[in-house]
């Protein structure tokens, strides 16, 4: 296991495309921190300049406190796992998993013991002598993970490792990497733009946005509480609205949208005029005739069964937008309803500028 701490990280292509802009972070030692967002926002371009494989051109990076900023890739205690397994096609599971290891200098003792504990980790002992080729999705994953397993580095670095799995073997794999990852107790950093891996396997998430960080924590606290448009609709769907501040009443604060009057919740000062809010769909009350406020009217238009749960879209009453709710069971279309929204269910975004 390591600590990775990146220091204003910056990285400007020779085009002058500034692809990293200042991004800090301190990776506790054993974390599994997952990287998310949009294609092309600079996951895999901070993956490949903390493994060293890319240059930066500002700022500075430390596993373990040592300052690794300019060392090649080999010497940075790191390995990288990648969407498209990379595996040598011409080479045995065995071949390509004793690659690294005899690439930089471990003995023939050691590569044999390396190689027989990552095939029983990953659960290959039986498939040593085969080729990729002849292997299925999951189980050359599982040899691309036990790949960077032996070269026994503090800090694994996982590109997408699972995209080009079905959604079964997906959630199959997931748990095993992070079963893996708690037994043997390296550091992750896991790359995806899919919301529901990044919520279920990290210990916490920072959400990329055109090469920045935008909002960084547990996955809970970004899900429940995102502090910006960027993250309430990247992460989950999320009704946002236009807020005027009216008056602050205790830890409290009344506001005015389009909906009506609501009263949210919030530890944050409220020093500007406007706001955006929002809310998730599944914080929606129905029902709510006598609720004194936080409340208001709507048409359903349209709805979606899934099984568990219903996405239905409401048309709310004198308001342009629409919005979206889950309920437990279908309701009706053309009906009325009257919805409730919590104080506490309602967070706060960044000033309307
Ligand atoms: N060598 C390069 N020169 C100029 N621009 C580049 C270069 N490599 C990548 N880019 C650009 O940098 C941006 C970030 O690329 P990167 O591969 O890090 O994105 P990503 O977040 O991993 O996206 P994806 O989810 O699609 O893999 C993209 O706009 C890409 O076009
Ligand atoms: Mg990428």
């Amino acid at each position: 296991m390591a600590r990775l701490e990146l220091d204003h990280v910056s990285k400007t292509f020779a085009n002058g495309f500034k692809v990293l802009d200042d991004v800090t972070l301190d990776v506790r030692s054993g974390e599994f921190l997952t990287l998310l967002g949009p294609s092309g926002c600079g996951k895999t371009t901070l993956l490949k300049a903390i493994a060293g494989f890319h240059p930066i051109s500002a700022g500075s990076m430390r596993i373990d406190g040592k300052d690794v900023t300019r060392l090649v890739p080999e010497k940075r205690n790191t390995a990288m796992c990648f969407q498209s397994y990379a595996l040598f096609p011409h080479m045995s599971v065995a071949e390509n998993i004793l690659f690294g290891p005899r690439q930089s200098g471990v003995d023939k003792t050691e590569r044999a013991e390396r190689l027989a504990t990552a095939l029983r980790q990953v659960d290959l002992v039986d498939h040593a002598d085969k080729l990729p080729a002849a292997l299925s999705g999951g189980q050359q994953q599982r040899v691309a993970l036990a790949r960077a397993m032996a070269m026994r580095p503090g800090i694994i670095l996982f590109d997408e490792p699972l995209s080009n799995l079905d959604a079964k073997l997906r959630d199959q794999v997931r748990f095993e990497i992070r079963a893996l990852q708690a037994e043997l107790g390296f550091t992750a950093i896991y790359v995806t733009h899919d919301q529901a891996e990044a919520l279920a396997m990290s210990d916490r998430i920072v959400v990329m946005n055109r090469g920045r960080i935008e909002q960084s924590g547990a996955p809970q606290d970004i899900y429940d509480r995102p502090s910006t448009r960027f993250v309430a609709d990247f992460i989950g769907a999320a009704n946002i609205l236009e807020a005027e501040v009216l008056e602050e009443l205790g830890d409290l604060w009344r506001v005015h949208t389009n909906l009506g009057v609501f009263v949210l919740r919030t530890d944050h000062k409220l020093t500007e005029k406007r706001y955006y809010i929002c809310w998730r769909p599944e914080d929606a009350e129905v029902g709510a005739q006598c609720a004194p406020s936080n409340r208001f009217e709507a048409v359903v238009t349209a709805q979606a069964f899934q099984g568990n749960l219903t996405d239905v879209i409401l048309a709310p009453d004198g308001a342009a937008k629409i919005c979206r709710i889950q309920v437990r069971r279908p309701m009706t279309v053309g009906s009325r309803v009257e919805i409730r929204i919590a104080p506490e269910k309602i967070s706060v975004l960044e000033a309307v500028r």
